[in-house]
């Protein structure tokens, strides 16, 4: 009788094992034999009432089914899953000869990149490459560059006041006297460049509230005779790697509060070879920078005694510099962020515009 019953069982699953074809048919399969009511647990559940000579034989018969039953859903399983992982591969196929996204690629702006150049430039001459705090105080900006408070040429720098001591610097010629300062217990000579953003109160067509210069400041014993002929020279070389060969420098007499005497440094028009055009405004010149010998207040002030020390200071603009190296006709591209304009210099890099 028991027999019969466990050979019924074995038979069923026989015929069961046909009708299976997916992983929720095998797990209701699974139920049906193996579950709390399942047909070979029940199986299970007859041996206390079998004969003690015969329980071997039937505990082995169950297990036999149990086996099977075991073999054939493993077997399943691992046929079910495989398909599943083929029909998801076959959705999931990737055509690699299709062109992939294409990643933006930046590229320096050409105010950097002028940047850069006279970095290059001055470090070859022994410069130190020097920078300063953007919100810089009223002391370093004007009073110790020899303009003191009510001084009529600070309103040539018209500023941001932050607060009455604070303000956006107007001038990287503050790291002048930062420099001077950090140095005044034991003075020694200085040559240093510091590039770097300047803010003043304007905005027109030629003028931005923010812009970029590059002070230069070169110091020396007074017996070293730094001079004019130095300076004069230094910015032949600086305006031929920058902007081009072949161009003439002007030194205008003009005034600033930290040099005496002071210059505006003029370049013959690249444009029209010093005959007159637009971007000259028909005086064959333009304007660059300007310049001259560090005023004594300004050694003095800082730490540095003006009997002793001397040399010279200098500070273009950026903007036009990198305007006349590229050829760029407008101020106002430089701000804009045009990518079209920007990506012009990507194959731009080492190119004079104007050589
Ligand atoms: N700081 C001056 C300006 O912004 C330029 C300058 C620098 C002049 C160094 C003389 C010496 O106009």
């Amino acid at each position: 009788m028991k027999n019969e019953k466990i050979e019924e069982v074995k038979n069923l699953l026989e015929i069961d094992k046909n009708n299976i074809s997916n992983m929720n048919e095998l797990n209701d399969l699974k139920v049906k034999y193996l579950g709390k009511k399942g047909l070979i647990t029940e199986l299970n559940s007859l041996i206390k009432d079998i004969p003690n000579e015969e329980k071997k034989n039937f505990g082995q018969s169950v297990n036999e089914i149990r086996t099977i039953f075991n073999d054939f859903y493993e077997e399943k399983k691992n046929l079910f899953e495989e398909e599943l992982l083929n029909k998801k591969l076959e959705k999931e196929t990737i055509d690699i000869t299709l062109p992939g996204d294409k990643i933006k690629r930046g590229s320096k702006h050409p105010v950097n990149r002028m940047i850069e150049k006279i970095e290059d430039l001055f470090v070859s001459m022994g410069y130190d490459v020097m920078t300063g705090p953007e919100l810089e105080t009223d002391e370093f900006c004007f009073e110790r560059l020899n303009l003191p408070k009510g001084h009529p040429a600070r309103d040539m720098q018209d500023s941001f006041y932050i607060t009455d001591e604070y303000l956006l610097r107007t001038q990287t010629s503050a790291v002048q006297a930062r420099t001077l300062l950090a140095n005044k217990d034991e003075p020694k000579p200085i040559r240093e460049i510091v590039p770097g953003k300047t803010y003043r109160k304007e905005d027109d067509a030629t003028h931005s509230h923010q812009f970029c210069q590059c002070e230069g400041l070169v110091i020396d014993k007074k017996e070293n005779h730094v001079s004019l002929a130095d300076l004069k020279g230094t910015l032949e070389i600086f305006v031929k790697e920058v902007i081009g060969d072949n161009l003439d420098l002007r030194f205008r007499p003009s005034y600033f509060p930290f040099t005496e005497p002071s210059y505006e440094v003029d370049v013959s028009c690249f444009k029209c070879g010093g005959k007159g055009c637009p971007l000259c405004k028909d005086t064959g010149w333009i304007e660059i920078l300007g310049a001259g010998i560090v005023h004594p207040n300004v050694l003095r002030m800082n730490g540095y005694d003006p009997e002793k020390w001397g040399g010279f200071a200098f500070g273009p603009g950026l903007e036009r510099l990198t305007m006349f190296r590229y050829g760029i006709p407008d101020m106002r591209y430089l701000y804009t962020n045009d990518i079209r304009f920007l990506e012009e210099f990507d194959r731009k890099d080492d190119c004079d515009a104007i050589k």
